[in-house]
């Protein structure tokens, strides 16, 4: 379970944030150091944070490792250097902000908060928690409180730390401070600080740490339920048709906890016609495909692959039509199969995939969700016109990918490398497979 917490500096975020995973038990993130920690890693290196170019590239060196230290405290390390206490000076906070505006670093923060957040109960605290790395978190909470208040506080913590910075530093200079980072994090032009549209907004300017962090709790935040219901006349021939592969060829499904919700294309090898029923009733919410015209018009089958959400493509549509279907099955929320190799491998073998899978990513925005189909070949190969009606098969998930990853790179080169990862991605899950699917499949 997520909990996302966002909110601008000097709302109690962090303390609240990591008050609330106390009391549930929850793993807490504070994301914030991730962008202080790369710019910590900026600055060590010389390169001025206002130098797009050289801090975009010097992301790929970026290695970042949280560690919990004897008495339970997180340690955060850049490499072999412990930058725990090293990023909460101004220098690292005015270039934090800075560094935070740039796409390839908050492409890799995503990255890397994304894998922390997998599979794990974990309040996430940040600026885009809530609107941009975990848009289906199940609670989603924004902090705020007025500038005055939160500059107050700063200047006393500050004060407290340092009793001599009275000297040197006026409460005014801090607000000034504040209303510039809110500004920059607020008007960046990628992922600005904003409420989602479902987060709950909690103003903590009269509000203790205590009274905050009671508030959220009393929420209750009790998982969402993970996947959206079926339609009555899906769940019958979904039911009755995972009754029968289960019975007849002993399905075995690995990997749901990759499957998240919203939309997504479901991209797997494909050698069979068995593919799309097994795909489709290995997936635990509904799914959509796109099926030739001409088989809507076969009495009972067309009648079916309706009920089952396929989408007819008439003959002699153009691929731009039928593309245009695809992208607004996928911006509407919907999960799409797709055998993006284009055709039926005749040997079984997983062919090259073609370009179209990375196109689609990029026009919907969506992420793809890799799958492995074994078995469904031996029980229906191509060269045979009927089927076998028992033997064993599998269907494996695998780590979804985000668009995101692709976000930065050149519009051709993007979509072959999204069909590379694909492709390798299927690979993967079928070498775990084939070594004795242990543990959680790639
Ligand atoms: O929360 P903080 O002050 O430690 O964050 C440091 C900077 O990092 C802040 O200026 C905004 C940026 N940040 C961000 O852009 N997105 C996040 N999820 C977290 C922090």
């Amino acid at each position: 379970m997520i909990i996302a917490i966002d909110g601008p500096s000097g709302t109690g975020k962090s303390t609240v944030a990591k008050g609330v995973a106390k009391r549930l038990g929850f793993t807490f993130f504070d994301t914030g150091a991730m962008y202080r920690s790369a710019a910590w890693m900026i600055l060590q290196e010389g390169i001025d944070p206002m130098d797009v170019e050289k801090v975009q590239e010097a992301m790929g060196r970026f290695q970042y490792e949280i560690k919990t230290d004897d008495k339970g405290e997180r340690r955060y390390f850049v490499g072999p250097s412990d930058v725990t206490e090293a990023i909460r000076s101004q220098p690292i906070s005015q270039a934090a902000s800075q560094v935070a505006i740039y796409p390839e670093v908050r492409r890799a923060m995503v990255k890397i908060q994304r894998k922390f957040g997998h599979a794990i109960d974990a309040v996430f605290e940040g600026r885009d928690m809530g609107t941009v790395v975990f848009p289906d978190a199940d609670l989603k909470i924004f902090l705020t409180a007025k500038p005055e208040v939160r500059a107050k506080r700063r200047y006393r913590e500050l004060l407290s730390k340092f009793p001599d910075l009275g000297r040197s530093i006026t409460f005014e200079q801090i607000l000034h401070e504040i209303q510039a980072r809110d500004e920059n994090d607020t008007n960046r032009s990628i992922s600005p600080l904003k409420q989602a549209h479902d987060a709950v907004l909690i103003d903590t300017s009269d509000l203790t740490i205590e009274q905050s962090i009671e508030k959220i709790v009393r929420l209750k935040p009790c998982r969402k339920r993970r996947y959206p219901p079926m339609k009555l006349s899906y769940r019958i021939v979904y039911s009755m048709a995972r009754f029968f592969f289960k019975t007849c060829f002993r399905l075995k499904i690995y990997g749901l906890n990759h499957f998240q919700p919203g939309a997504a294309v479901l991209a797997a090898n494909h050698a069979s016609f068995y593919d799309p029923p097994v795909l489709s009733i290995s997936c635990p919410e509904e799914v959509h495909f796109l099926a030739k015209g001409s088989l809507f018009n076969i009495p009972l089958l067309g009648k079916l692959i309706r009920v089952l959400n396929s989408h007819p493509v008439e003959r002699g549509a153009s691929d731009a039509q039928t593309f245009r279907t695809m992208v607004q099955l996928l911006t509407t929320g919907k999960k799409l199969i797709l055998f993006p190799e284009g055709k039926r491998s005749p040997d079984g073998r997983l062919l090259p995939i073609e370009r179209g899978l990375g196109f689609l990513v990029q026009k919907a925005h969506c992420r793809v969700i890799p799958a492995y189909l074994s078995g469904t070949f031996e029980a229906w190969p191509p060269k045979r016109k009927f089927p076998k009606l028992f033997g064993k098969m599998a269907c494996i998930f695998g780590t979804p990918i985000e668009w995101e990853e692709f976000e930065g790179f050149e519009k051709r080169e993007a979509q072959e490398l999204i069909g590379k990862k694909v492709e390798q991605s299927i690979r993967d899950l079928k070498a775990w497979y084939e070594a004795g699917a242990k543990g959680t499949p790639p």
